[in-house]
C-alpha cells in the first residue's frame, strides 16, 4: 500500500467511538484497527463517553487511544449534544461508532453527521428497540436472535440496516450465557461490517 510522506498510509476513514460502559465492542474493534480486518483501512481519532468514570475510557487510553469526555449527567440533550458535535468535529471523524452510547441522540447530533453514525444492536431492529434487547430474546426464550449493525437515523434503532448476523441460543439456560453469545458475534460482526463498508462493500437496506 502506498504511504505519504511522514509513512502513514493516507486515506484511512478516521473514526470516533463513543460508549457510556465497560466497552468490550470498542476494544473488538481497536483490536480490528491496530492488527485485524480494520488495519490499513480505519484509524480511531478519539473514543469518547458521556461518563467520565466509564471503564471503557480506561480501557481505550490503556490501548493507546486518545480519550475524551464531557458528563451528561443533568444536561439538557439538545445542548448537550451541541457540545459533543463541537468537541468531535474537532477531531474531523469520517463516521461517529456508537459502542454502548447510552444516550438517544438528538436531531442536532444527527444531522451534523448525518448518515455516516453507525450503532450496533443485539437483536434484528425490525422486531425489538430500545434497551434490554437480551432480556427479551431470553424471556421470549427464542432460539435465536439477530445481531444488527445499523446507520442511526434520528428514530430509536429505525435506521437502514448494514448487515445482521444470527445468534443460535439453543440450550441458553441463563441470560449470562445469552449475553455471552450474543457478545462473540457482535464483535466480530461489528468490526467486519465496518470494514466492508470502508470497501464500499454493502448495499444500505432502506
Ligand atoms: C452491547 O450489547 C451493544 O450491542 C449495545 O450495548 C452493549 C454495549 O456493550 N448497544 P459494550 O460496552 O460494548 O461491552
Amino acid at each position: 500500500m502506498e504511504r505519504g510522506l511522514g509513512g502513514e498510509v493516507p486515506n484511512k476513514a478516521r473514526l470516533a467511538i463513543l460508549l457510556s460502559g465497560r466497552g468490550s465492542n470498542m476494544v473488538a474493534l481497536v483490536n480490528g484497527v491496530q492488527h485485524g480486518v480494520l488495519k490499513d483501512l480505519a484509524e480511531v481519532v478519539v473514543v469518547f463517553s458521556n461518563k467520565p468514570d466509564a471503564p471503557g475510557l480506561e480501557t481505550a487510553a490503556a490501548l493507546g487511544c486518545p480519550t475524551a469526555s464531557l458528563s451528561s449527567q443533568g444536561r439538557k440533550r439538545e445542548e448537550f449534544d451541541a457540545q459533543v458535535v463541537e468537541l468531535l468535529k474537532g477531531y474531523q471523524p469520517d463516521y461517529v461508532v456508537l459502542a454502548g452510547y447510552m444516550r438517544i441522540l438528538s436531531g442536532t447530533f444527527v444531522r451534523a453527521f448525518a448518515g455516516r453514525i453507525l450503532n450496533i444492536h443485539p437483536a434484528d431492529t425490525h422486531q425489538h428497540q430500545g434497551l434490554h434487547a437480551y432480556e427479551w430474546a431470553f424471556e421470549q426464550q427464542l432460539p435465536e436472535t439477530k445481531i444488527t449493525v445499523h446507520l442511526v437515523d434520528e428514530g430509536l434503532d429505525t435506521g437502514p440496516i448494514l448487515a445482521q448476523a444470527p445468534v443460535d441460543l439453543r440450550g441458553a439456560a441463563t441470560l449470562a450465557e445469552v449475553e455471552r453469545r450474543g457478545l462473540a458475534v457482535e464483535h466480530q460482526l461489528y468490526a467486519d461490517t465496518v470494514a466492508r463498508l470502508l470497501r464500499s462493500e454493502l448495499k444500505i437496506e432502506k
